[in-house]
Parts: structure tokens; C-alpha cells; sequence
């Protein structure tokens, strides 16, 4: 089961449903259990949704004081950097709606090498979830994106991490890339409780038609390889990056 999949006509109305399911799955998690965890996707397409949601239109929706966030993933780069994926989530979103420090959990990638770094953010999410190194993190929310190649956070094609069924997050070298990059292992992803793609885009149209009617290949097309155990998978895509689908 690929989960729903909702066709937008633009980013904007894209973004105003996920901004309005953020709020919804966030008060739920909250009402439920006092806090609301939520792993941020990378990139382009979700800048604007951060945006939106640090805006006068959504800022009030939701108690942030127990909005806890995560990285699905992050580049090999200080946080000052500008590919970095929290310098993106810290000027669209912590900043504007002055998140506390203690309330965001980054990659230590200025202190460490990846190994030590991927580590690091092991322990915080054990030490966050309770988890003992048995069972996986369960996120109320994961947020990912997609590439043109159909990789999803930085599990990209043929890549070692894709096969990864121990680790709740790791470092891997993207040879695409000459990089290496941080990335939640497909385990832990698939443990969450919500995950939602953002998708939008003409150059997603190929990717996208493979990951969800193409032939089961996720060495290939690893985003297809989502597929929470116990949760809910939804799909919000553009009208360009839907052009290719029956
Ligand atoms: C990253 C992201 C990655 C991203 C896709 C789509 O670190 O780059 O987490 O998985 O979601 O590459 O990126 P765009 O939204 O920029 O197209």
C-alpha cells in the first residue's frame, strides 16, 4: 500500500493541507502524551511549509513549548553552512517562532566526524524515545521529500544504509554525491506513527510515477521502500510532479 496520495494545482495549496495535518497530528500528540515529535525533511520543497507555519496564519495553532524536533537527515556540513538542513529549519521555523534550544535536536556535524556524529544522534534519540536499543524511535511525524533519482532523506539509490535493519540512524557515503551523508535508517522511519512526502515539482514527475506505479525496486527507487509498519502514509504532491501518473 503506497498510502493516499493527494494532487495539489500549487505548492501553496500543498502547503496550507500540510501545514493544517502538522497542526492536527501535533495537538493530537500532544493531547495524548504532553509533546509532539516531529523529524524534519531537507532540501527545497519544505521551506515554505516552515515558513507557513511560523506565520501569523499557523503560529498559533499549536504549543510549541512541546514540539520537539528531529532531522530525517542531514548533510556533512556545520549548521552555519548553506546546505545545511538545519540552518534551513532554524531561519524558516526555530528562529521566527524562537524555538528553545533544548526543543531541537541537530546533527552534531561541527563537533564530530559522521561516525561519532551518527552515534550522537543515536543516543539522543534513545535517550528522547526511552528506547534501549531494541525497538525503533516511534516519531508522531516524519516529514520527507523526494529527489529527481527517488531517494528519500539521504537513503539514496544503491547506497549501503538502504540495507541498514540495526541502526536507528547512520552516516552514508552517497558515491552520486562524492559525499557522505546523515541519514534515520528505513526502520525507523517506517516505525513512525505519521509520514508525510512533500513532493512538488516538473522534475519529480519521472521519479514519482516509478515510486508509486513502477515495479517494486528500491535499491533503485528507494522511496518506495516508506512504508511505515504501524502508521499513516500520505502523499502530497503537486500537480507537476503528478503529471506523470495514471
Ligand atoms: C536533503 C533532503 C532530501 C530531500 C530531497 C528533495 O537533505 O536533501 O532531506 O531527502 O528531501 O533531496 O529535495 P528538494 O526538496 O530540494 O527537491
Amino acid at each position: 500500500m503506497a498510502g493516499e496520495i493527494k494532487i495539489f494545482p500549487d505548492i501553496e495549496s500543498l502547503n496550507n493541507f500540510a501545514a493544517e495535518k502538522f497542526v492536527e497530528i501535533g495537538n493530537e500528540a500532544i493531547g495524548l502524551r504532553g509533546k509532539f515529535s516531529v523529524a524534519l525533511s531537507g532540501g527545497s520543497t519544505p521551506k515554505s511549509l516552515y515558513s507557513l507555519l511560523a506565520s501569523d496564519k499557523f503560529k498559533d495553532k499549536i504549543d510549541w513549548s512541546k514540539v520537539f524536533f528531529f532531522f530525517g537527515d542531514e548533510r556533512d556540513v556545520d549548521p552555519g553552512d548553506e546546505n545545511s538542513n538545519f540552518r534551513m529549519a532554524r531561519e524558516n521555523l526555530f528562529a521566527p517562532l524562537q524555538i528553545p534550544e533544548e526543543n531541537i535536536f541537530r546533527w552534531q556535524t561541527d563537533f564530530l566526524d559522521v561516525m561519532p556524529a551518527a552515534v550522537d544522534y543515536i543516543w539522543n534519540l534513545e535517550d528522547f524515545f526511552e528506547t534501549d536499543g531494541i525497538e525503533f524511535p516511534r516519531f508522531d511525524l516524519i516529514l520527507l521529500g523526494m529527489g529527481a533519482d527517488g531517494h528519500t532523506a539521504s537513503l539514496f539509490p544503491f547506497s549501503e544504509a538502504l540495507n541498514e535493519t540495526e541502526l536507528i540512524a547512520t552516516f552514508n557515503w552517497v558515491e552520486r554525491l562524492n559525499a557522505t551523508r546523515l541519514t534515520l535508517t528505513f526502520p525507523t522511519l517506517n516505525n513512525a506513527a505519521n509520514i508525510i512526502f512533500l513532493v512538488a515539482g516538473e522534475e519529480k514527475a519521472a521519479a514519482l510515477r516509478e515510486v508509486l506505479e513502477g515495479e517494486y525496486d528500491p535499491e533503485k527507487f528507494p522511496a518506495q521502500k516508506v512504508k511505515p509498519v504501524n502508521g499513516n502514509l500520505l502523499w502530497l504532491v503537486d500537480a507537476e510532479a503528478a503529471r506523470l501518473l495514471q
